[in-house]
């Protein structure tokens, strides 16, 4: 099949394209690729992405170039002014892309060679669009992870708020989705808090980390001209040039990394997608999305769908298969440079999109969300979630060994199931049926608000802790900024 195929593009193409040998790296060359070989060696049609960083990496390129005599002054004026053209008609849309052209680096000296005639073919001296892509990118990745780490900073800014209004709103906190203890809306809230908190670590971590410059390795051995890779890594932020002129090109364990953190944080977003599901169906009445992130449904008159949680929750996925998908592109690849690395950008920019896209919806709906407190409130009375608050009591107060109190609690709660009510609803005559030495006391222990605010261990979730975590959360995200 593979056969017939060729031998029938061969026919369309070659004769579309009779001796158009490249004209960036065609000189080896004497007739111009299939259009097959075109269509799965461009990479324009997503790489443009890199417009920008192409071009301030050139730019450093061409002064560092100049700064150590290896370009002349007027060379390296007309090549930056010819770069100030490319970046107006790219803006003004007008730049013109051909896949015959490969790549954005090969799109900007092409065209760069039409404005400014021969100086354009200076601008490679002592480069290779190996360390040029890897440059790139990096600095891509650099941009994606301070817009990803402002958003979450303005989710956490929402989810501080938010927490302050309900410092004090008791719902059942579960596990295995089952009524556990008392919880305040605000302590849950502040849960949230902690993870994008971590997140945020995780990509300046990853920043940090990728902040080295390629620029100089070349092909991959570096190049024979003085160079100053000091010079274009300060030119572009860099923090300093990378150690390794192999490793430079080859690396891209960057992308892997903020492809990691990506994935995290996904998780953490289809966490909270997941319950704002959970909350804001008629079971659980908890809470109301606002109009502006629910939807209807073209058949059910009554609908209100919570689409945009729904699709927070699962956009997960695409993000986690954007980190498989580079992991095993990488998977064995011998040093250095394999065009198999040309691969790594539509994953990352798909993530890095959809995930900004997933925060900043996740920053709508926790700051337009209606809270009913009230079906909170009443969704306390079920679960038997001060039983804990009894035990602790029957040690506190009768010195009972904790597992013995267990037990006995775990009897009342029966008596309470077998009664059809909550334990505060019991008398004390039915407590002390089951142990004796109870009194009224124990009763007040029952009452969620006395559990609530007895939770007071570091990190616990009376109200007083929440609000004191609160300041502390509020000084942090200042600190941070
Ligand atoms: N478009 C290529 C990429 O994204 C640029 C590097 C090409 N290098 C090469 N030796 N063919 O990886």
């Amino acid at each position: 099949m593979s056969r017939g195929t060729t031998k029938r593009a061969k026919k369309k193409s070659v004769a579309a394209n009779p001796q158009r040998a490249n004209p960036l790296w065609g000189g080896r060359f004497a007739s111009g690729p299939d259009a097959l070989m075109e269509q799965v060696n461009a990479s324009i049609s997503f790489d443009k992405a890199l417009a920008a960083q192409d071009l301030a990496q050139s730019r450093a390129h061409c002064s560092m170039l100049v700064k150590t005599g290896i370009l002349s002054r007027k060379d390296g004026h007309a090549i930056l002014r010819g770069l100030d053209a490319v970046e107006r008609e790219i803006a003004a849309g007008t730049f013109p892309y051909t896949p015959a052209l490969e790549d954005i680096h090969m799109h900007v000296e092409a065209r760069l060679a039409e404005l400014i005639g021969e100086a354009a073919g200076r601008l490679h001296t002592a480069r290779s669009r190996n360390d040029q892509v890897a440059t790139d990118f990096r600095l891509w990745v650099r941009d994606a992870i301070d817009r990803i780490e402002a958003a979450l900073g303005r989710l956490q800014g929402v989810l501080v708020e938010r927490a302050d209004e309900h410092a004090g709103t008791i719902l059942p906190g579960l596990t295995h989705l089952q009524p556990a203890q008392p919880v305040t809306f605000g302590h849950h809230l502040l849960a949230y808090f902690e993870m994008f908190d971590r997140d945020r670590g995780r990509m300046r971590d990853c920043r940090a980390r990728l902040n080295e410059s390629p620029l100089g390795a070349a092909a991959l051995a570096g190049t024979t001209y003085p160079i100053d890779r000091r010079n274009t890594a300060k030119a572009l932020g860099f923090a300093r040039p990378m150690e390794n002129s192999m490793d430079a090109v080859s690396a891209r364990d960057f992308a892997l990394e903020f492809l990691a953190a990506c994935s995290i944080a996904a998780v953490h977003l289809s966490r909270l997608g997941e319950e704002l599901v959970l909350w804001a169906s008629p079971r659980f009445r908890y809470v109301r999305l606002s109009d502006a992130f629910s939807t209807g449904s073209s058949i059910m008159p009554q609908k209100r769908n919570p689409d945009a949680a729904e699709l927070v929750r699962a956009k997960a996925g695409p993000i986690i298969g954007s980190l498989t998908s580079l992991l095993i592109t990488m998977k064995g690849l011998p040093l250095t440079y394999s065009k198999d690395m040309q691969e790594d950008k539509v994953p990352t920019f798909a993530a890095a999109e959809q995930l900004e896209l997933c925060v900043q919806v996740m920053t709508g709906m926790i700051a337009d969300l209606a809270v009913d407190k009230a079906a909170m409130r009443t969704a306390t009375s079920e679960g038997f979630l001060t039983a804990t608050d009894l035990a602790d009591w029957l040690v506190q107060q009768l010195d009972m060994p904790f597992r013995e109190a267990h037990g006995v609690v775990g009897r009342i709660v029966r008596l309470a199931e077998q009664k059809s009510v909550g334990l505060e609803d019991l008398s004390l005559a039915d407590l002390k049926l089951i142990e004796p030495r109870i009194t009224s006391d124990a009763q007040r222990a029952l009452s969620v608000d006395v559990a609530i605010a007895r939770r007071s261990s570091y990190g616990g979730t009376a109200p007083k802790l929440v609000r004191a975590a609160i300041q502390r959360a509020r000084a942090r995200l200042k600190a941070q900024r």
